[in-house]
């Protein structure tokens, strides 16, 4: 259990027009740092105002990259009761993350408690408006001086909060995407299943260049083979073909995504077949060119659901359910956001109710 001083800002921002929020634009009022030393573990767990950090320039963290993020969500639903949604996954995956890459651990029950008490200080700044949330972003940095490659010693884990909307200009609009076929995301034994930003700094080009394109974001195939489908930008995905769900089994190239296992579950629970393993990039296209890839849709937690309209391969084009979400999809989406926002119940035990709003 934290002990967490908390020093509220002099002043407080105004609050942002809620329906131009975009994604990860605007930050609140305050953040919750709390630092690590080896010989007193983590300590001094605060929420202060939102400020920049003095960082020394020769830290790790600038240099190597040894950082860890996470990302979650807390909800307004219509009775003003702000709720989290399986942040003891996100403490977990951070975690788990943090053990490859040589970094304290931080107890799941004292992240939790730490999101909650930022939370509950930023209550006010979680969006009203219909499909808004406020982001959530913990992250943990190196903080060591100097430039031998190694584990730092030192570390900085830090909460930072933004109220967004979609996270995709598309919306809930399916999106094309661009099956990428030269550069790769992750192999065995590589970080491919932690959620450190050297995996998003590698994958940026990749993006960079389907943008241009017009393509939303990229596809990424297995690392070794370039044969198999793995998961995409920013979150994971799905392909429902013949009546059966296919996806990436988390292996350790896939980042194990909380919306991810949350979908299989559902789905599972309303009788599908979903099947995690190898599923080939040709096969899909296949399916595409014969009709049965019925539907293709990524999850993730900025992403939520997110329907795919058209895949690109090396010049071949499949396009999912004449461009329109799936009915599999929707009802995903649908499930997914009525149980965050609270107006569905909380079948599954998933949801964390952390004040009145
Ligand atoms: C999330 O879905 O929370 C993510 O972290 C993806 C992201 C890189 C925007």
């Amino acid at each position: 259990m934290l002990d967490i001083k908390i020093t509220k800002a002099a002043a407080l921002k105004q609050k942002p027009d809620e329906s131009n929020l975009g994604f990860g634009k605007i930050f609140s009022d305050h953040m919750f740092v709390m630092d690590y030393t080896p010989a007193q573990g983590w300590h001094d767990a605060q929420i202060v105002p939102y400020a920049p950090f003095a960082l020394d320039p020769a830290c790790v963290v600038f240099h190597y990259a040894q950082e860890l993020f996470e990302g979650l969500k807390a909800y307004r639903t219509a009775d003003n009761t702000i709720q989290l949604f399986r942040p003891d996954c996100n403490g977990q995956r951070m975690m788990d993350s943090a053990v490859r890459m040589c970094m304290p651990e931080i107890p799941v029950e004292d992240f939790v408690q730490a999101v909650k008490a930022l939370v509950e200080v930023e209550k006010d700044w979680v969006p009203h408006s219909d499909g808004a949330s406020l982001y959530i972003r913990p992250f943990i940095i190196a903080t060591d001086v100097g430039m031998g490659v190694h584990a730092s010693h030192n570390y900085r884990f830090c909460i930072i909060c933004s109220p967004s909307g979609a996270y995709y200009a598309e919306g809930i609009d399916p999106v094309r995407i661009y099956v990428e076929d030269e550069y790769i995301r992750a192999a065995p034994g590589l970080t491919g299943f932690a959620k450190c930003g050297g995996n998003y700094a590698a994958s940026i080009k990749a993006g960079a260049e389907a943008e241009k394109l017009g393509f939303a974001q990229v596809l990424w195939l297995d690392g070794v083979e370039k044969k198999y489908v793995e998961e995409v930008g920013s979150m994971n995905i799905m392909f429902k073909i013949d009546g059966k769900i296919y996806t990436a089994a988390c292996t350790g190239t896939v980042l194990p995504g909380v919306t991810r296992r949350s979908c299989i579950e559902l789905l599972k629970d309303w009788g599908y077949e979903v099947i995690e393993g190898k599923l080939a990039i040709a096969d899909v296209m296949k399916a595409g060119h014969e009709g049965k890839l019925e539907e293709v849709f990524g999850t993730g937690t900025a992403a939520v659901v997110s329907p795919v309209k058209e895949l690109d391969w090396k010049g071949d084009k499949v396009f999912i359910n004449d461009s329109k979400i799936g009915p599999v999809t929707q009802k995903l989406y649908d499930t997914m956001t009525g149980m965050q926002w609270g107006k569905l119940p909380d079948t599954k035990g998933w949801i964390v109710p952390v004040c009145k709003g």
